[in-house]
């Protein structure tokens, strides 16, 4: 009948819109790991951790990579020579010509590794987005052994 077959149409329409909303949920709930400028929530707060550079620094390396003038935060401190699990270390770039961090560098040890990103926006009311990561930074960042892979030294 007619009206039978316009009352199954009706019915999947209403399971795909089921369906969108969950999906929606779901896109809700992987955000909240994110802070709403778009970095990671790990690093919620990082203003406010101790500095391990002296004074906000423009020196670039050796071996050079982050332009700008910059700062770096740690949320833990070293014990011994290592960095503990969990510990985040963020680089603040105010990128030359700007006065707004412009890009974030964050290190973050887990399981007794470092894992590292870069984020980038181009006006200080966008969202952070990935510049770069990975293998990239730890190939570098290998120059830095002896201080746990950390170049800058309180
Ligand atoms: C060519 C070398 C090189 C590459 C590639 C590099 N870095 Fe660095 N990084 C440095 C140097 C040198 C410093 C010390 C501060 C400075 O000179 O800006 C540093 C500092 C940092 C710091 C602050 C902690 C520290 O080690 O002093 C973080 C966080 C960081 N980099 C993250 C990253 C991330 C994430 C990437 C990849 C997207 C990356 N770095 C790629 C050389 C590099």
């Amino acid at each position: 009948m007619r009206h039978d077959r316009e009352m199954r149409a009706r019915r999947r329409i209403i399971a795909v819109v089921g369906v969108v909303a969950v999906a929606a949920s779901v896109a809700v709930v992987a955000f909240a790991s994110t802070t709403a400028a778009g970095l990671p929530a790990y690093t919620n707060g990082y203003q406010k951790w101790p500095k391990i550079n002296k004074k906000p620094f423009t020196k670039c390396g050796p071996p050079c990579a982050h332009g700008g003038i910059k700062n770096v935060y740690a949320s833990r401190k070293k014990i011994g020579k290592k960095y503990p699990n969990g510990t985040v270390i963020v680089k603040s770039i105010v990128d030359q010509g700007t006065k707004y961090v412009g890009k974030v560098a964050v290190m973050r040890k887990v399981k007794g590794r470092w894992q590292y990103v870069e984020y980038t926006r181009d006006n200080p009311k966008s969202r952070y987005t990935v510049l770069a990561k990975g293998q990239l930074c730890q190939s570098c960042h290998a120059q830095a052994k002896a201080n746990d892979y950390v170049f800058t030294k309180r």
